[in-house]
C-alpha cells in the first residue's frame, strides 16, 4: 500500500477547511470517531427535513458536480427523484482518472464514513435503496479502508434495512474499475457495473431517466457528495455564501508539478490561480500551467491572475474541470509532453466510434513528427492538428473523443508550443 493521504493534504488540521476538515484528524478505521466529530448530523438532518426538502436545500446551496462538467447537482436529483419508474439507483463515480487528479482519493482514503453518510443522503433524497461506489482500480487503500466503513455502519444500524431507526432502507455495493480510464464516463461506468465492455452510451436519454440497468440513476462525483454534508448542517444559505455567486461553496484542487508543497488544496471559489499557486510554493521559471487536467487547457504564467471558478475559467477561455493546476518550468519539453498526453487518449480511446478512434491516432503521429523535428512544427501538420481536433471535438460520442485535442490546441494557442 502507498502512503496515507493525509500526507497530500498540506493545510491538514487548520479551522478554515471544511470537506479536509477531518483528512489526517479522524482515524479513517473508526465509526466512533467520525461520530465525535461531527459525523452522521447531516444524515440526521435529512430525516428531519425529508426528501423534497434535502433536495430544494441541495438545489438553493447552488452545488454543482465536482467531477468536471459542474452540472447543477439539486436539478439532476430533482429530475431523478421524479421518476415513477423504480427501482431508483444511485451511483458514486470514485474512478477518478484524469491525470494529475488525487481529491476523491485524499477524501476516501482520510474520512471514508463522510461519503458512506453522503451516499446515504443521497440515495434517500432521490429514492433509491441501493448504492453503488465504482471505485478506481489502483485505489487498494481505498477500498480497505471503505469496506471497512461499509461493514462498521452495516452493524451499527446506519445501512442496512432500517438507518438509523428511520423505516429507510439503503445498502452500498462497492465494485472496482479494472484500469481503463473510459470507465469513468458515467454510461461506461454503468456497463461496466452490468457487466459489458465500457462503452460510453449515447446521451440522451440521460442517466436520470435512464441509467444503471435502464433505471432511472443519481450519479455523482465523490466530492459533489460530500459537499451535502455542510450544505444539510450549515443550511443551503451559509454554503451558498462561500465562494462567488456563480460558483459557490469549497473546492479542492490538485496540485502538482513544479511547486514546493503539491497536494490537495481547499479554497472558496474565486481565489486565483497565482492565489494558489502562492500556497503551493510555486518555483522560479515557471512556464505553463495545465487547468483541468489532460482534457483541459495550458495557461501562461502572465494569466495567474484568472479567478478559480467555473465563470472566470470559461470566461478566460479554459476550464477548470476537476480541479486539477499542474506547473511546469521551463525544464520541462512541451512538446514531448503533449505528446505524452495524446498517447495517453490514443491508449485509452474505447473505439467506439470513428472520430476518437482514428483521429487520436492521427493527433499522435502528428505530434511525433513534431518531436522528431526537434520540437518545431510545419504549417501543414498543425493544420492537420486542428482538423482531426475539430472532427474529434464535433462528432465523438464522449468527453474523451470531445476534449482530446483541448491540451493540444492551447499549447499552440496560447504557449507557440511548436515555434
Ligand atoms: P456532461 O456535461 O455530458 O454531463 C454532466 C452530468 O450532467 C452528467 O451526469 C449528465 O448525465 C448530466 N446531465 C447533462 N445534461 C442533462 C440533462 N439535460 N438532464 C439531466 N442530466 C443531465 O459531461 P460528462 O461527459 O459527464 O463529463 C465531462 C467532464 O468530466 C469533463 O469536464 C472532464 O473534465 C471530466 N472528467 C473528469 C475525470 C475525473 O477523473 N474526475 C475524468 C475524465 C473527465
Ligand atoms: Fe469511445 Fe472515444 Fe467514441 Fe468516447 S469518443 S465513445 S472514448 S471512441
Amino acid at each position: 500500500e502507498e502512503p496515507p493521504a493525509a500526507l497530500a493534504v498540506p493545510q491538514a488540521g487548520s479551522p478554515e477547511l471544511t470537506l479536509l476538515r477531518r483528512v489526517g484528524v479522524v482515524d479513517p478505521e473508526s465509526l466512533d470517531d467520525y461520530r465525535a466529530h461531527g459525523g452522521y448530523a447531516a444524515l440526521r438532518r435529512a430525516f428531519v427535513l425529508g426528501p423534497a426538502a434535502v433536495i430544494r436545500e441541495v438545489t438553493d446551496s447552488g452545488l454543482v458536480g465536482r467531477g468536471g462538467a459542474a452540472f447543477p447537482t439539486g436539478r439532476k436529483w430533482q429530475a431523478t427523484a421524479a421518476q415513477p419508474d423504480r427501482p431508483h439507483y444511485l451511483v458514486c463515480n470514485a474512478d477518478e482518472s484524469e491525470p494529475g487528479t488525487f481529491k476523491d482519493r485524499v477524501i476516501m482514503e482520510g474520512d471514508p464514513y463522510a461519503l458512506i453518510e453522503a451516499m446515504t443522503v443521497a440515495g434517500y433524497a432521490t429514492g433509491a435503496h441501493r448504492g453503488y461506489l465504482y471505485l478506481r482500480g489502483e485505489y487498494p487503500r481505498a477500498l480497505r479502508l471503505l469496506e471497512n466503513a461499509i461493514g462498521q455502519a452495516r452493524a451499527r444500524g446506519l445501512l442496512g434495512d432500517d438507518v438509523l431507526g428511520q423505516g429507510y432502507a439503503f445498502d452500498i455495493e462497492i465494485r472496482r474499475g479494472a484500469g481503463a480510464y473510459i470507465c469513468g464516463e458515467e454510461t461506461a461506468l454503468f456497463n461496466s457495473i452490468e457487466g459489458y465492455r465500457g462503452e460510453p452510451r449515447s446521451k440522451p436519454p440521460f442517466p436520470v431517466e435512464k441509467g444503471l440497468f435502464g433505471r432511472p440513476t443519481a450519479e455523482n462525483n465523490v466530492e459533489t457528495l460530500v459537499n451535502v454534508l455542510p450544505i444539510l448542517t450549515m443550511g443551503a444559505q451559509a454554503y451558498a455564501a462561500i465562494g462567488t455567486g456563480g460558483s459557490t461553496g469549497p473546492k479542492l484542487f490538485c496540485v502538482s508539478g513544479s511547486v514546493e508543497r503539491p497536494g490537495i488544496y481547499e479554497l472558496p471559489f474565486g481565489a486565483t490561480l497565482g492565489e494558489l499557486l502562492e500556497l503551493a510554493g510555486v518555483r522560479d521559471g515557471l512556464r505553463a500551467v495545465l487547468l483541468g487536467g489532460a482534457a483541459g487547457g495550458f495557461v501562461r504564467p502572465d494569466e495567474l491572475g484568472i479567478p478559480l471558478t467555473f465563470e472566470g475559467t470559461r470566461e478566460a477561455g479554459t476550464t477548470l474541470g476537476s480541479g486539477v493546476v499542474m506547473a511546469f518550468d521551463d525544464t520541462v519539453a512541451l512538446p514531448r509532453l503533449l505528446l505524452r498526453i495524446a498517447e495517453f487518449f490514443r491508449d485509452e480511446s474505447c473505439g467506439q466510434c470513428v472520430p476518437c478512434r482514428v483521429g487520436t491516432v492521427r493527433q499522435e503521429e502528428a505530434l511525433h513528427r513534431i518531436v522528431e523535428r526537434t520540437g518545431a512544427a510545419a504549417a501543414d501538420d498543425i493544420a492537420l492538428l486542428r482538423e482531426v481536433g475539430r472532427a474529434m471535438r464535433d462528432a465523438s460520442i464522449c468527453g474523451l473523443g470531445q476534449t482530446a485535442w483541448n491540451a493540444v490546441e492551447s499549447a499552440i494557442d496560447r504557449l507557440g508550443a511548436y515555434e
